[in-house]
């Protein structure tokens, strides 16, 4: 059975296979709609029903209270049309021009950046390129029908290489075999690019953008794609991560932050170690950007790194004026968990 859904505020309108969920069926047939983890865990994809009823799936409760679902709200990741529906969506309009494509690569340099980090550079076959957005992420297949999620650290336009920052999960299916058996010149295969999370161009809001670990990495691609553009807007990097180590590549932003007069970079440690001799902020990451922006009615903010950071922040920032539609996130442990590494 086929059911009909219209996005309320464009009037676009899409069909949704038996068994399949509104946010599948959309990107199937090119409407790009606000998502990330595609696992229930995140909240990303949050919509209203206008008309209509849905299996709402399966999900966690912080992604979707109660109270939201009695007021209307449903995930469209997990969401199978039980009738045709008609949706407040937010439809993601510079994404979905770019083609979502599997494409075969080499694996052309692995560079230790931490005791548990690894950059696996990838290369195209001679001739293609990845058209991506700063942020987004691919998914690399495996066999079994498995795909783990990574965030292109690398800005649009230098594409020659693909970069990803890989954590190493002990025995995590993959990242053991990134840090014990991959070799450069191995053969992968990826799906991309995925995700909507990437800097919106259109806005000059100054923008806060927090990650936690590896998190990084979809930060670095899309500062480096600013710095390139030329942007002129305030960027406030947030770092946080546990000890000095685990901020791998700490020289980096400190040196945009001396060549970029609108960029500053603060690194938060958590449980910094005697060998640190940190003088920098600790604590929490959020705690730290709320202490030096108490009111954020005026900016936007990018998040990428692990659950718990995410969580912390979307309630912090909510309570200090961060306008709903103005947080971003990569819940990139949610999406990446389904898969893990
Ligand atoms: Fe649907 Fe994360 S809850 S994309």
């Amino acid at each position: 059975m086929t059911f009909k859904v219209r996005i309320e505020s464009s009037g676009r309108e899409f069909s949704v296979q038996d068994k399949e969920t509104v946010l599948a069926a959309a990107l199937r047939q090119g409407i790009t709609l606000a998502y990330s983890c595609r696992n229930g865990a995140c909240g990303t994809c949050k919509a209203r029903i206008v008309s209509g009823r849905v299996d709402y799936g399966s999900y966690e409760d912080k992604a979707l209270s109660e109270a939201e679902k009695s007021a209307g709200a449903v995930l469209l990741c997990q969401a199978v049309p039980l009738t045709d529906l008609v949706v407040q969506a937010k439809e993601i309009n510079a994404a979905k021009d770019i083609p979502i494509r599997i494409m075969p690569c080499r694996v052309m340099q692995l560079q230790k950046l931490a005791h548990d980090v690894m950059q696996v550079s990838l290369k195209l076959a001679e001739g293609q390129r990845l058209q991506f957005l700063a942020g987004q992420y691919i998914d690399i297949l495996l066999s079994g029908n498995l795909r783990r999620s990574f965030s292109l650290a690398t800005a649009p336009s230098t594409d020659e290489l693909l970069q990803l920052h890989i954590r190493h999960v002990p025995d995590g299916h993959f990242t053991e075999q990134v840090f014990s058996k991959m070799k450069e010149r191995d053969l992968l295969r990826f799906q991309g690019p995925l995700g909507t999370f990437f800097l919106r161009e259109e806005s000059d809001s100054p923008a806060i953008l927090v990650a936690g670990g590896t998190g990084f990495a979809p930060m670095k691609s899309i500062l480096e794609h600013a710095f390139a553009q030329g942007f002129q807007r305030p960027l406030h990097l947030y770092w946080g991560a546990r000890a000095r180590r685990d901020l791998y590549l700490d020289e980096l932003p400190r040196s945009w932050a001396q060549k970029y007069p609108n960029f500053r970079y603060t690194p938060v440690l958590s449980e910094t170690r005697p060998e640190d001799q940190w003088t920098g902020r600790q604590g929490w990451v959020h705690a730290a950007l709320i202490a030096d922006y108490p009111d954020l009615s005026r900016h936007e903010v990018y998040a990428s790194g692990p659950p718990p950071m995410i969580d912390a922040l979307k309630q912090a920032v909510k309570v200090h004026g961060l306008k709903e539609d103005r947080l971003y996130y990569d819940s990139f442990e949610f999406a990446h968990i389904a898969a893990k590494v």
